[in-house]
């Protein structure tokens, strides 16, 4: 059945993520005929607003993210507010009441859907509540969908996860990493299981290193106050980053399904090698940026950011080499890196395959280049790769060439931003791009030990690159100590303009 019928209660309702994507992805997927008639919103949050209010809201932030806007007031005609406090039984009572009505009047056969998509300082006492009050008592399914950041570190995720816990089951969670909701992360596993090529070279004896780059232009905005706390490790490297090398390294699953993928991700997460003490740097390398330009405009350094402090000592690049301690993978370097106020809003995946084992082409003007594999994940999506050719000409030289991928999506319009997949999947029941307790578990447990070394020591040479930059020196020199270079974001090129 592809249309699916619930009741969602978005707690957060009047924020930006509500506006600027889960709105707008509810709206396509309602276009699509994805939602059934048979759903209703309600929006939660603290201030007081009318029905009306809520629902000319909801048409505004549609408005903006889409073309086709025919069946917009029918739409919002779904949504409902309640005015709340998160902190307050009676309020919970009242969403209880308004929740039973719109059930009998859409006909939702007790399907519930909790988003939480608010400030995390709430998440358990939310969920404590929902259940205490008696809102996941139903007849139909309950599912709660869940915002990072999942915890500030093991510790305290461990401590959100066991109340949220008390109110859902494991497989009632879904925990949003929307990463795992963008179309390119979602087709390196058919780009590697649905081909013979590939799948026989993937391991240390062929591969010589894998590059994941996820870099930013913007800064931190308006968004010191959590950034402060947070830094690029916790914001990207503990969720995205990690995700995407679990895809790019587990076993092949052998069924297509939650548990068996999870399964496999899972045990990659568990082959990192620990990286603590003395070592963190020698693995690890941070930055934080300065001033500089960005489109010819100059931007401030971080220190400068509203809510920022001005000797402030967090990271807002950073870059690792991790290894995956199994037999597939022993000795291959992962090189990850991740900043803000980079060069180019990019996010690439370069696989290098080792060389050939002598090079007959010594002619050339270059060396050979070694074979790549680059996966666009964005803004371009798309697949590369880079072999090596005859020159056209009377000589035998060889001469780098690229067999380029683009991908156009769905019909050649857009593909379908992550959160309409996620929510999709989450009415739908399938929670393969949500992560496991399990793997935010080891992921913290990975990260913690880097945070415990960086936050006792002051990075002295802070701010130590200038914004529009690929970041720090030292970011360089990881890969350099093992004769390696950063494939550049740009030049790896997808499109066929
Ligand atoms: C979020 C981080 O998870 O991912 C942000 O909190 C970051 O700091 C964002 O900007 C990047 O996402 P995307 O989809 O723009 O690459």
């Amino acid at each position: 059945n592809d249309n699916q019928t619930a009741l969602i209660m978005i707690f957060g309702a009047t924020g930006d993520l509500a506006k600027r994507k889960l709105f707008p992805s509810l709206y396509k997927l309602f276009e699509k005929d994805k939602l059934s008639k048979n759903f209703a919103v309600i929006g939660v949050a603290r201030r007081p607003l009318t029905n009306d209010e809520f629902q000319q809201s909801i048409k505004e932030s549609v408005k903006t993210a889409i073309e086709k806007e025919d069946r917009i007031d029918e739409f919002a005609s779904h949504f409902y507010y309640h005015s709340h406090d998160v902190t307050d039984s009676a309020s919970y009572a009242a969403l209880k009441n308004m929740a039973s009505d719109l059930d009998n009047h859409y006909q939702l056969n007790g399907n519930r859907i909790f988003y939480l998509a608010m400030a995390p300082e709430f998440f358990g006492s939310i969920a404590l509540h929902l259940k205490s009050d008696g809102l996941t008592d139903v007849r139909g399914f309950k599912r709660l969908v869940i915002e990072k950041p999942f915890g500030h570190d093991l510790e305290s995720a461990k401590e959100l996860n066991d109340q949220i816990r008390t109110a859902f089951s494991e497989d009632e969670i879904y925990r949003i990493d929307h990463y795992l909701g963008k179309e390119m992360v979602q087709n390196i596993e058919v780009i590697r299981f649905a081909n013979a090529i590939f799948e026989p070279l993937w391991n240390s004896r062929f591969i010589s290193n894998i590059q994941v780059t996820s870099s930013e232009i913007l800064g931190v905005e308006e968004r010191g106050r959590y950034y402060e706390n947070s830094g690029a490790l916790r914001d990207m490297v503990q969720n995205h980053l990690l995700q995407m090398v679990a895809l790019l390294a587990m076993e092949p699953p052998i069924r297509l399904n939650t548990e068996e993928i999870r399964s496999e991700k899972v045990k990659v997460l568990r082959a990192l090698r620990p990286i603590e003490g003395e070592e963190v740097n020698k693995y690890f390398v941070r930055g934080q940026y300065d001033e500089g330009t960005i489109n010819g405009k100059t931007v401030p350094s971080y220190r400068q950011e509203p809510m920022v402090a001005e000797n402030s000592n967090t990271e807002t690049f950073v870059a690792g080499k991790l290894l995956i301690d199994n037999f597939r993978w022993a000795g291959v370097p992962f090189y990850i890196r991740t900043g803000k106020r980079m060069a180019a809003k990019s996010t690439k995946i370069v696989i290098q395959f080792k060389d050939v084992p002598m090079n007959l082409y010594y002619q050339t003007e270059q060396p050979l280049n070694p074979n790549l594999l680059v996966i666009h994940i964005q803004p371009e999506e798309g697949v590369t790769i880079h072999l090596n050719a005859k020159k056209a000409g009377t000589g035998m030289e060889a001469t780098p060439i690229k067999l380029n991928y683009a991908n156009k999506g769905i019909d050649g319009i857009n593909t379908p931003e992550a959160y309409e997949k996620l929510l999709y999947d989450c009415m739908r029941g399938d929670a393969t791009n949500f992560t496991h307790w399990d793997e935010v578990a080891l992921s913290w447990s990975f990260t913690d030990k880097i945070s415990d070394v960086w936050e006792n020591h002051v990075d002295e040479s802070f701010p130590n690159y200038k914004s529009g930059t690929m970041g720090p020196k030292c970011s360089d020199e990881l890969l350099e100590k093992d004769g390696y270079f950063w494939w550049p974001v740009t030049n790896l090129e997808v499109n066929d303009k």
